[in-house]
């Protein structure tokens, strides 16, 4: 395969075209699924409902012991065994996620330290669902200008620690878990094609999670009418509409960016918000439903995760082929939307497995990680101890 050293055209030469294209994949779940009838155990709905207005039958829940960052690392170890690369090659990680670890350090920081990518910069992106497609657009940038040549993105959420279980009309929706795709830089034209990335801030109070700055929540801190801390809220029949509508949009604005026809795109990778909207956006679009890849049924809206699991998916189910091209759809809170055409087709022959000897450095660069991180922290503290006896 034809890589690069990093920026081409710091010695003035011309820079050789280079090309994004995703390498390697993995997601992760929790253990545990929660189905729609224990759902109506202690919400009034039932799986009827359910099913019939969304797609969903079931969602994976984290137990205490699994968060954000854990499902983050999961996937993230997945994909770099597919991409059969080593975590030190990293120059990027972008975590995007509205259920971050903290509001800093970010949860790409840990995934960083845990995978032991000591190259590597790092830190999270907030586009709510959409949040995917911008990480991917921003990493595909980067490595086509040549700032970088190797990229970790991953989408992660763990959506029930935010939920309202209470309110019927959103914690049937959401679930937990992470995907993750490598992004390496080649020569072989193809890959990321073309991206259109929207925002409608206006819409913003229609789906939202207060965090510690927020002014709704400073009200409801003082007994007003602002929403709870950390709680989300949504307006489900307007984002719905919106969402129907920006799905087909975005998808012809993208396309028409890529040089390519609607017609031409072989599966849609959407994120999975609810069946029905795909059938609308499938319906405008003129194309067939059976072109858009769902899981919602066992998922359910995993919101920055469902595209890159559903993308993970259909790779393994084989719905994707060499210079297939496929359509990243994501929508949700900002409000935002984006949309992202790929020409699939790896640069390099696939091996039918990574490398033992990789597979055996990538363990040993995990264990590293640890070592590293206590050290460090050990190091940090004996130095404050010096100091404050010298003081
Ligand atoms: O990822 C971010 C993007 N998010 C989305 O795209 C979500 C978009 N919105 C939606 O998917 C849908 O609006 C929902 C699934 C949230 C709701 O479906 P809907 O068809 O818009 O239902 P609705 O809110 O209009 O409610 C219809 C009825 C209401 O009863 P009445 O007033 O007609 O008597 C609700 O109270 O269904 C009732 N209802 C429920 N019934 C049983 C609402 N939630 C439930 C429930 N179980 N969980």
């Amino acid at each position: 395969m034809a890589t690069f050293e990093r920026n081409d055209s710091a010695n003035g030469a011309p820079a050789a075209a280079r090309y994004a294209h995703i390498v390697g994949w993995g997601m992760a779940l929790p253990e545990t699924a929660m189905s729609n009838d224990e759902l109506s155990t202690f919400v009034e709905t039932d799986d009827e409902w359910i099913f019939a207005r969304t797609g969903i039958r079931q969602r994976y829940i984290a137990h205490e012991g699994e968060s954000t960052a854990t499902l983050a690392y999961r996937a993230a170890q997945q994909a770099l065994e597919v991409a059969d690369i080593l975590p030190t090659e990293l120059d990027l990680i972008v975590v995007a996620t509205s259920t971050a670890e903290n509001i800093f350090p970010s949860t790409a920081s840990l995934v960083q330290d845990w995978l032991n990518a000591h190259d590597a910069g790092a830190f999270d992106l907030s586009a709510a669902c959409s949040g995917f497609v911008y990480a991917l657009n921003m990493a595909a940038d980067s490595i086509r200008a040549g700032s970088i040549t190797s990229a970790l993105v991953i989408g992660a959420e763990t959506m029930s620690r935010i939920l309202d279980w209470q309110d019927r009309s959103t914690c049937i929706l959401f679930g937990d878990g992470a995907g993750a795709v490598v992004l390496k830089a080649s020569a072989a034209p193809g890959g990321v094609l073309a991206s259109v990335l929207r925002s409608d801030g206006a819409g913003g109070d229609l789906l939202a999670i207060p965090s510690v700055g927020s002014i709704d929540a400073a009200a409801s801190r003082a007994g007003g009418n602002g929403n709870k801390l950390y709680k989300m809220t949504m307006a489900g029949g307007e984002v719905f509409r919106f969402a129907t509508r920006v799905v087909s949009e975005s998808i012809e604005q993208a396309s028409a960016r890529a040089g390519i026809a609607v017609s031409d795109i072989d599966l849609v990778v959407p994120h999975q918000a609810n069946l029905r909207i795909l059938q609308a956006a499938a319906r405008k679009l003129g194309i067939d439903i059976k072109k858009f890849m769902s899981n919602l049924e066992k998922y359910g809206n995993t919101s920055a995760a469902s595209i890159p699991i559903a993308l993970c998916e259909a790779i393994e189910a084989k719905r994707i082929q060499d210079d297939d091209h496929i359509a990243l759809v994501g929508f949700g809170g900002g409000l935002t939307w984006a949309c992202m055409i790929i020409r699939w087709g790896l640069p390099i022959p696939r091996k039918p497995q990574s490398s033992l000897l990789n597979r055996q450095r990538r363990h040993v660069q995990y264990r590293i990680a640890k070592w590293r991180s206590r050290s460090r922290r050990w190091r940090r503290r004996v130095n404050r101890r010096v100091q404050s006896m010298r003081d």
